[in-house]
Protein backbone atom coordinates (compact mmCIF):
# COMPACT_ATOMS: atom_id res chain seq x y z
CA UNK A 1 0.00 0.00 0.00
CA UNK A 2 1.45 3.31 -0.95
CA UNK A 3 1.62 5.61 2.87
CA UNK A 4 0.35 9.26 2.93
CA UNK A 5 4.19 10.61 2.62
CA UNK A 6 3.99 9.56 -0.69
CA UNK A 7 1.19 10.65 -1.70
CA UNK A 8 1.66 14.19 -0.52
CA UNK A 9 4.69 14.57 -3.28
CA UNK A 10 2.67 16.44 -5.55
CA UNK A 11 1.36 18.67 -2.68
CA UNK A 12 3.82 18.47 -0.04
CA UNK A 13 5.05 22.55 0.11
CA UNK A 14 1.67 23.33 0.20
CA UNK A 15 0.55 20.92 3.12
CA UNK A 16 3.75 22.31 4.69
CA UNK A 17 2.96 25.85 4.74
CA UNK A 18 -1.24 25.03 5.14
CA UNK A 19 0.30 23.44 8.77
CA UNK A 20 1.33 26.73 9.90
CA UNK A 21 -1.60 28.82 8.63
CA UNK A 22 -3.96 26.19 10.69
CA UNK A 23 -2.03 26.67 13.64
CA UNK A 24 -2.47 30.20 13.50
CA UNK A 25 -5.68 29.76 12.53
CA UNK A 26 -6.89 28.14 16.07
CA UNK A 27 -5.32 30.86 18.21
CA UNK A 28 -6.84 32.21 21.08
CA UNK A 29 -6.01 34.87 24.11
CA UNK A 30 -8.21 32.85 26.55
CA UNK A 31 -5.35 30.53 28.18
CA UNK A 32 -8.12 27.45 28.75
CA UNK A 33 -8.61 27.79 25.04
CA UNK A 34 -4.72 28.12 24.26
CA UNK A 35 -4.06 24.75 26.27
CA UNK A 36 -6.90 23.04 24.63
CA UNK A 37 -6.38 24.14 21.40
CA UNK A 38 -1.98 23.11 21.59
CA UNK A 39 -3.13 19.56 22.50
CA UNK A 40 -5.43 19.21 19.68
CA UNK A 41 -2.30 20.47 17.60
CA UNK A 42 0.04 18.07 19.17
CA UNK A 43 -2.01 15.11 18.30
CA UNK A 44 -2.63 15.90 14.69
CA UNK A 45 -4.63 13.65 12.25
CA UNK A 46 -4.04 12.22 9.08
CA UNK A 47 -5.15 15.51 7.32
CA UNK A 48 -6.70 13.46 4.36
CA UNK A 49 -9.33 16.27 4.04
CA UNK A 50 -6.58 19.31 3.22
CA UNK A 51 -5.18 16.80 0.85
CA UNK A 52 -8.23 15.97 -1.02
CA UNK A 53 -8.87 19.71 -0.89
CA UNK A 54 -5.38 20.40 -2.40
CA UNK A 55 -5.30 17.64 -5.09
CA UNK A 56 -8.88 18.77 -6.41
CA UNK A 57 -7.24 22.05 -6.81
CA UNK A 58 -4.38 20.95 -8.79
CA UNK A 59 -6.04 18.51 -10.95
CA UNK A 60 -8.23 21.48 -12.12
CA UNK A 61 -5.96 24.50 -12.13
CA UNK A 62 -2.94 26.24 -10.12
CA UNK A 63 -3.65 26.43 -6.10
CA UNK A 64 -3.69 29.82 -4.76
CA UNK A 65 -5.22 31.41 -1.27
CA UNK A 66 -8.58 30.73 -1.83
CA UNK A 67 -7.78 27.07 -1.68
CA UNK A 68 -5.60 27.44 1.62
CA UNK A 69 -8.38 28.96 2.88
CA UNK A 70 -10.51 25.97 2.25
CA UNK A 71 -8.21 23.64 3.58
CA UNK A 72 -7.87 25.53 6.60
CA UNK A 73 -12.11 25.89 6.87
CA UNK A 74 -12.73 22.07 6.52
CA UNK A 75 -10.12 21.07 8.54
CA UNK A 76 -11.62 23.36 11.69
CA UNK A 77 -14.62 22.41 10.81
CA UNK A 78 -13.71 18.62 10.80
CA UNK A 79 -11.77 18.94 14.30
CA UNK A 80 -14.53 20.36 15.31
CA UNK A 81 -17.18 17.68 14.67
CA UNK A 82 -14.85 15.19 16.10
CA UNK A 83 -14.82 17.36 19.82
CA UNK A 84 -18.11 16.95 19.35
CA UNK A 85 -18.70 13.48 18.62
CA UNK A 86 -16.63 12.35 21.14
CA UNK A 87 -19.16 13.90 23.63
CA UNK A 88 -21.77 12.72 21.61
CA UNK A 89 -20.41 9.15 21.40
CA UNK A 90 -19.07 9.04 25.02
CA UNK A 91 -16.25 8.35 23.63
CA UNK A 92 -12.81 8.40 26.20
CA UNK A 93 -9.85 8.32 23.42
CA UNK A 94 -9.40 9.90 19.97
CA UNK A 95 -6.03 9.81 17.77
CA UNK A 96 -4.60 7.28 20.64
CA UNK A 97 -4.95 9.76 23.18
CA UNK A 98 -7.64 11.21 25.73
CA UNK A 99 -10.39 12.84 24.16
CA UNK A 100 -11.13 16.87 25.43
CA UNK A 101 -14.48 15.24 26.82
CA UNK A 102 -12.11 12.81 28.72
CA UNK A 103 -9.81 15.47 29.95
CA UNK A 104 -11.89 18.75 30.27
CA UNK A 105 -15.34 17.06 30.67
CA UNK A 106 -18.15 17.64 28.24
CA UNK A 107 -19.22 20.94 28.62
CA UNK A 108 -15.92 22.63 28.00
CA UNK A 109 -15.61 20.25 24.53
CA UNK A 110 -18.71 21.66 23.71
CA UNK A 111 -17.59 25.29 23.52
CA UNK A 112 -14.17 24.35 21.99
CA UNK A 113 -16.25 22.84 19.54
CA UNK A 114 -18.28 25.55 19.02
CA UNK A 115 -15.10 28.00 19.08
CA UNK A 116 -13.42 25.52 16.30
CA UNK A 117 -16.35 26.02 14.02
CA UNK A 118 -16.82 30.08 14.82
CA UNK A 119 -13.13 30.18 13.57
CA UNK A 120 -13.56 28.35 10.55
CA UNK A 121 -16.79 30.51 9.30
CA UNK A 122 -15.12 33.93 10.43
CA UNK A 123 -11.69 32.75 8.11
CA UNK A 124 -13.97 32.11 5.37
CA UNK A 125 -15.92 35.45 5.97
CA UNK A 126 -12.74 37.26 6.32
CA UNK A 127 -11.13 36.38 3.26
CA UNK A 128 -14.57 37.02 1.58
CA UNK A 129 -14.94 33.34 0.24
CA UNK A 130 -18.94 33.21 -0.20
CA UNK A 131 -18.87 30.20 -2.40
CA UNK A 132 -16.78 28.34 -0.33
CA UNK A 133 -18.91 29.58 2.99
CA UNK A 134 -21.86 28.16 0.96
CA UNK A 135 -20.01 24.63 -0.10
CA UNK A 136 -19.12 24.00 3.59
CA UNK A 137 -22.32 25.33 5.35
CA UNK A 138 -24.53 22.58 3.31
CA UNK A 139 -21.99 20.45 4.79
CA UNK A 140 -22.39 21.25 8.19
CA UNK A 141 -25.85 21.19 8.21
CA UNK A 142 -25.94 17.72 6.51
CA UNK A 143 -23.14 16.54 9.28
CA UNK A 144 -25.58 17.55 12.07
CA UNK A 145 -28.64 16.08 9.92
CA UNK A 146 -26.71 12.61 9.96
CA UNK A 147 -25.89 12.68 13.47
CA UNK A 148 -29.46 13.50 14.54
CA UNK A 149 -30.89 10.27 12.22
CA UNK A 150 -28.62 8.23 13.32
CA UNK A 151 -29.50 8.64 17.25
CA UNK A 152 -32.83 8.43 16.16
CA UNK A 153 -32.06 5.50 14.73
CA UNK A 154 -30.03 4.29 17.76
CA UNK A 155 -33.04 5.36 19.72
CA UNK A 156 -35.63 3.02 17.79
CA UNK A 157 -33.35 0.72 16.47
CA UNK A 158 -35.27 0.36 13.15
CA UNK A 159 -32.25 0.84 10.91
CA UNK A 160 -32.34 -0.27 6.99
CA UNK A 161 -29.59 -0.48 4.81
CA UNK A 162 -30.94 2.55 2.78
CA UNK A 163 -30.94 4.84 5.87
CA UNK A 164 -27.36 3.70 6.99
CA UNK A 165 -26.19 4.90 3.40
CA UNK A 166 -28.13 8.10 3.81
CA UNK A 167 -26.74 8.82 7.83
CA UNK A 168 -23.06 8.35 6.20
CA UNK A 169 -23.42 10.15 3.31
CA UNK A 170 -24.41 12.88 5.63
CA UNK A 171 -22.69 12.26 8.31
CA UNK A 172 -18.93 11.68 6.59
CA UNK A 173 -19.31 11.93 2.89
CA UNK A 174 -21.14 15.38 3.03
CA UNK A 175 -17.69 17.01 3.97
CA UNK A 176 -15.44 15.09 2.12
CA UNK A 177 -17.79 15.78 -0.93
CA UNK A 178 -17.11 19.41 -0.26
CA UNK A 179 -13.31 19.12 0.24
CA UNK A 180 -13.34 18.39 -3.40
CA UNK A 181 -15.98 20.54 -4.51
CA UNK A 182 -14.37 23.34 -2.70
CA UNK A 183 -10.73 22.71 -3.71
CA UNK A 184 -11.98 22.66 -7.44
CA UNK A 185 -13.95 25.82 -6.89
CA UNK A 186 -11.17 27.50 -5.64
CA UNK A 187 -9.38 27.57 -8.73
CA UNK A 188 -12.16 28.68 -10.67
CA UNK A 189 -13.28 25.51 -12.01
CA UNK A 190 -17.34 25.95 -13.38
CA UNK A 191 -20.25 24.19 -12.02
CA UNK A 192 -20.29 21.30 -14.04
CA UNK A 193 -16.70 20.20 -12.82
CA UNK A 194 -17.23 21.52 -9.08
CA UNK A 195 -20.43 19.41 -9.24
CA UNK A 196 -18.29 15.90 -10.67
CA UNK A 197 -15.96 16.59 -8.27
CA UNK A 198 -18.31 16.91 -5.54
CA UNK A 199 -19.74 13.53 -6.47
CA UNK A 200 -16.49 11.96 -6.44
CA UNK A 201 -15.75 12.90 -2.96
CA UNK A 202 -19.39 11.94 -1.52
CA UNK A 203 -18.41 8.38 -3.05
CA UNK A 204 -14.67 8.49 -1.42
CA UNK A 205 -16.54 9.89 1.85
CA UNK A 206 -18.99 6.30 2.02
CA UNK A 207 -16.30 3.91 1.07
CA UNK A 208 -14.91 5.88 4.39
CA UNK A 209 -17.62 5.49 6.41
CA UNK A 210 -17.74 2.16 5.39
CA UNK A 211 -14.05 1.59 6.51
CA UNK A 212 -14.66 3.39 9.78
CA UNK A 213 -17.34 1.33 10.44
CA UNK A 214 -15.10 -2.17 9.66
CA UNK A 215 -12.39 -1.05 12.32
CA UNK A 216 -15.29 -1.14 15.27
CA UNK A 217 -15.14 -4.64 14.11
CA UNK A 218 -11.24 -5.50 13.77
CA UNK A 219 -9.60 -5.47 17.14
CA UNK A 220 -6.27 -5.21 15.41
CA UNK A 221 -7.39 -1.52 14.11
CA UNK A 222 -4.38 1.27 14.83
CA UNK A 223 -7.28 4.24 14.59
CA UNK A 224 -6.38 5.29 17.83
CA UNK A 225 -10.04 5.04 18.95
CA UNK A 226 -11.37 2.49 20.86
CA UNK A 227 -13.24 -0.40 18.84
CA UNK A 228 -16.52 -2.08 19.92
CA UNK A 229 -18.09 0.86 21.22
CA UNK A 230 -21.04 1.49 18.09
CA UNK A 231 -22.68 -1.72 19.51
CA UNK A 232 -22.44 0.23 23.06
CA UNK A 233 -23.84 2.88 21.72
CA UNK A 234 -26.72 1.20 20.16
CA UNK A 235 -25.35 2.28 16.46
CA UNK A 236 -26.52 -0.58 14.05
CA UNK A 237 -23.56 -0.27 11.25
CA UNK A 238 -23.61 -2.21 7.59
CA UNK A 239 -22.57 -6.00 8.89
CA UNK A 240 -24.57 -5.72 12.04
CA UNK A 241 -27.47 -4.52 9.41
CA UNK A 242 -26.50 -7.82 6.92
CA UNK A 243 -26.88 -10.55 10.00
CA UNK A 244 -30.24 -8.83 10.67
CA UNK A 245 -31.42 -9.03 7.29
CA UNK A 246 -30.01 -12.77 7.11
CA UNK A 247 -31.68 -14.14 10.26
CA UNK A 248 -34.97 -15.69 11.31
CA UNK A 249 -37.53 -13.78 13.26
CA UNK A 250 -36.49 -14.92 16.73
CA UNK A 251 -32.51 -14.64 16.32
CA UNK A 252 -33.42 -11.09 14.67
CA UNK A 253 -35.20 -9.87 18.31
CA UNK A 254 -32.60 -11.62 20.57
CA UNK A 255 -29.94 -9.82 18.61
CA UNK A 256 -31.74 -6.31 18.98
CA UNK A 257 -32.21 -7.89 22.78
CA UNK A 258 -28.69 -7.84 22.99
CA UNK A 259 -28.29 -4.34 21.40
CA UNK A 260 -30.92 -3.01 23.44
CA UNK A 261 -30.69 -3.86 26.99
CA UNK A 262 -27.30 -5.84 27.12
CA UNK A 263 -24.75 -3.21 25.06
CA UNK A 264 -22.89 -3.03 28.08
CA UNK A 265 -22.06 -7.14 28.55
CA UNK A 266 -18.92 -7.98 27.35
CA UNK A 267 -19.91 -11.33 26.81
CA UNK A 268 -23.43 -10.97 24.92
CA UNK A 269 -21.62 -7.84 22.40
CA UNK A 270 -18.83 -10.20 22.04
CA UNK A 271 -21.13 -12.78 20.47
CA UNK A 272 -23.14 -10.70 18.45
CA UNK A 273 -20.02 -10.01 16.90
CA UNK A 274 -18.85 -13.24 16.57
CA UNK A 275 -22.90 -13.55 14.64
CA UNK A 276 -21.74 -10.76 12.87
CA UNK A 277 -18.07 -12.58 11.33
CA UNK A 278 -20.17 -16.05 11.08
CA UNK A 279 -22.72 -14.13 8.72
CA UNK A 280 -20.24 -12.92 5.85
CA UNK A 281 -21.92 -9.36 7.07
CA UNK A 282 -17.85 -8.21 7.28
CA UNK A 283 -17.54 -8.96 3.78
CA UNK A 284 -20.88 -8.11 2.81
CA UNK A 285 -19.53 -4.77 4.47
CA UNK A 286 -16.25 -4.66 2.09
CA UNK A 287 -17.88 -5.14 -0.93
CA UNK A 288 -20.01 -2.61 -0.75
CA UNK A 289 -16.88 -0.14 -0.28
CA UNK A 290 -15.27 -1.75 -2.81
CA UNK A 291 -17.76 -0.64 -5.02
CA UNK A 292 -18.23 3.08 -3.67
CA UNK A 293 -14.19 2.64 -4.30
CA UNK A 294 -14.89 1.74 -8.10
CA UNK A 295 -17.40 4.34 -8.52
CA UNK A 296 -15.42 7.05 -7.35
CA UNK A 297 -12.39 6.18 -9.61
CA UNK A 298 -14.61 6.07 -12.42
CA UNK A 299 -15.46 9.40 -11.97
CA UNK A 300 -12.02 10.66 -11.72
CA UNK A 301 -10.76 9.32 -14.63
CA UNK A 302 -12.91 11.54 -16.88
CA UNK A 303 -10.22 14.25 -15.60
CA UNK A 304 -6.75 15.05 -17.19
CA UNK A 305 -4.01 12.89 -16.15
CA UNK A 306 -1.19 14.49 -13.90
CA UNK A 307 1.00 13.66 -10.90
CA UNK A 308 -1.86 15.06 -8.53
CA UNK A 309 -4.67 13.19 -10.38
CA UNK A 310 -2.22 9.87 -9.62
CA UNK A 311 -1.90 11.09 -6.11
CA UNK A 312 -5.53 11.34 -6.10
CA UNK A 313 -6.13 7.80 -7.19
CA UNK A 314 -3.91 6.52 -4.37
CA UNK A 315 -5.35 8.41 -1.36
CA UNK A 316 -8.83 6.81 -3.04
CA UNK A 317 -6.70 3.70 -2.52
CA UNK A 318 -5.70 4.45 0.89
CA UNK A 319 -8.77 5.47 1.99
CA UNK A 320 -10.41 1.41 1.96
CA UNK A 321 -6.60 -0.08 2.46
CA UNK A 322 -5.69 2.29 5.77
CA UNK A 323 -5.16 0.36 9.18
CA UNK A 324 -5.70 4.05 10.83
C1 LIG B 1 -12.73 10.41 11.56
O1 LIG B 1 -12.09 10.89 10.44
C2 LIG B 1 -14.17 10.80 11.53
C3 LIG B 1 -14.96 10.06 10.55
C4 LIG B 1 -15.63 10.67 9.62
C5 LIG B 1 -15.04 8.61 10.64
P1 LIG B 1 -10.53 10.67 10.24
O2 LIG B 1 -10.21 9.20 10.39
O3 LIG B 1 -10.11 11.28 8.94
O4 LIG B 1 -9.91 11.47 11.45
P2 LIG B 1 -8.45 12.03 11.75
O5 LIG B 1 -8.52 13.50 11.48
O6 LIG B 1 -7.45 11.33 10.88
O7 LIG B 1 -8.24 11.74 13.20
C1 LIG C 1 -17.97 10.14 12.44
O1 LIG C 1 -18.76 9.43 13.22
C2 LIG C 1 -17.78 11.52 12.97
C3 LIG C 1 -18.59 12.51 12.29
C4 LIG C 1 -18.97 12.40 11.06
C5 LIG C 1 -19.00 13.71 13.02
P1 LIG C 1 -18.22 8.22 14.12
O2 LIG C 1 -18.68 8.40 15.50
O3 LIG C 1 -18.57 6.96 13.41
O4 LIG C 1 -16.65 8.46 14.01
P2 LIG C 1 -15.45 7.96 14.90
O5 LIG C 1 -15.28 6.51 14.53
O6 LIG C 1 -15.78 8.20 16.33
O7 LIG C 1 -14.30 8.78 14.41
MG1 LIG D 1 -20.39 9.38 16.20
MG1 LIG E 1 -17.50 8.44 17.33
Amino acid sequence: MVTLTEIKQPIQSHLENFEKKFRQSMKSNVPLLDIITRYIIKRKGKQMRPMFVFLSADINGDIKESTYVAASLIELLHTATLVHDDVVDDSNERRGFFSINALWKNKVAVLVGDYLLSKGLLLALDKNEFELLKIVSEATREMSEGELLQIEKARKLDISEDIYFEIIRKKTASLIASCCAAGAASVGSDKEVTEKMRLFGEKVGIAFQIKDDLFDYDNSNKTGKPNGIDIKEQKMTLPLIYLLNNSNWTDKRKIINVVKNHNNNPEKVTKVIHQVNESGGIEYAREKMKSYHSEALQILSEFPDSPSKTAMKQLVDFTIERKK
